[in-house]
């Protein structure tokens, strides 16, 4: 198990609605959770946040809110963007950057991810910043060079790592009910880490929480969860239901 408090995160993608995420949000808060072993958040889609934070404000709970993704660029003639400063002042703490899905579906690049994570920064979010691999990557035996350089161009220029979670989902993981096995997936967070150790420094390294995802389920979780260099999980599918995710959330209880 590692020293780094794990944060288990749910990412509702474009699902759920205001009477299913409130649901959700309060079988969560309304849940036994340890949070001094684990940390929870979730990201609803952006319009859903305030309504999440409303219901979770009148149950006592530390149950974080994230976006799913934020603008680029400060303000101004972007229509159907959503500004990070936008996002802090609906509440959210976080939001997620670079997920495969961003990347692939609306061409978010390595360089557009580097100046979301900096706008994210500048507002006072932390960000979970999404790396993997594709099939093809893997199959090339590209799979760590590609994420590295991932992690390397995202991180570009940023001098402090304290709000950052880096997420490893290899894409042909996401939403297949393929998983990695906890061995190949420990590997590249080892082989991550490393390479944050080489370019920030161990210390920094040792501090960083990389969680996997990339179909997490209540039943593959905890074996996951064990590994060294996994710091908790960014769950798509099982984050929808409350009661598959708590078992996720408590994947170290016996
Ligand atoms: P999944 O999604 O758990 O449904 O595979 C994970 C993710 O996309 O973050």
């Amino acid at each position: 198990m590692s020293k780094r408090k794990p944060l288990i995160a749910g990412n509702w993608k474009m699902n759920l609605d205001k009477l299913t995420g409130k649901k959700l949000v309060e079988d969560l808060a309304n849940a036994n959770i340890d949070y001094k072993k684990v940390d929870v958040l979730v990201a609803p889609s952006s319009i859903l946040i305030q309504p999440a934070l409303c219901s979770l404000s009148k149950i006592k709970n530390s149950i974080i809110v994230a976006a799913q993704n934020i603008s680029h660029e400060e303000k101004g003639a972007f229509t159907g963007e959503t500004s990070a400063a936008m996002v802090a002042a609906s509440g959210a703490k976080y939001t997620l950057i670079g997920h495969s899905e961003r990347r692939q579906l609306y061409v978010d690049t390595d360089q557009l991810i580097n100046l979301k994570v900096k706008k994210a920064l500048e507002h006072n979010l932390s960000v979970i910043l999404c790396v993997g691999e594709t099939l093809w990557d893997r199959e090339a035996s590209a799979a760590v060079e590609t994420v590295l350089a991932q992690v390397g161009k995202g991180l570009k220029d940023i001098k402090s790592l304290t709000k950052i979670v880096l997420a490893y989902e290899p894409v042909w993981a996401i939403g297949t009910g393929v998983t990695a096995s906890p061995k190949d997936a420990q590997n590249m967070h080892k082989a991550i880490r490393e390479y944050v150790a080489k370019i920030r420094g161990k210390a920094v390294a040792d501090k960083l929480r990389i969680l996997y995802g990339g179909s997490v389920t209540p039943i593959n979780a905890k074996e996951l969860l064990s590994q060294k260099d996994i710091d908790g999980a960014l769950v798509g599918g099982a984050s929808l239901k409350s009661e598959d995710f708590l078992k996720i959330i408590n994947f170290d209880k016996k």
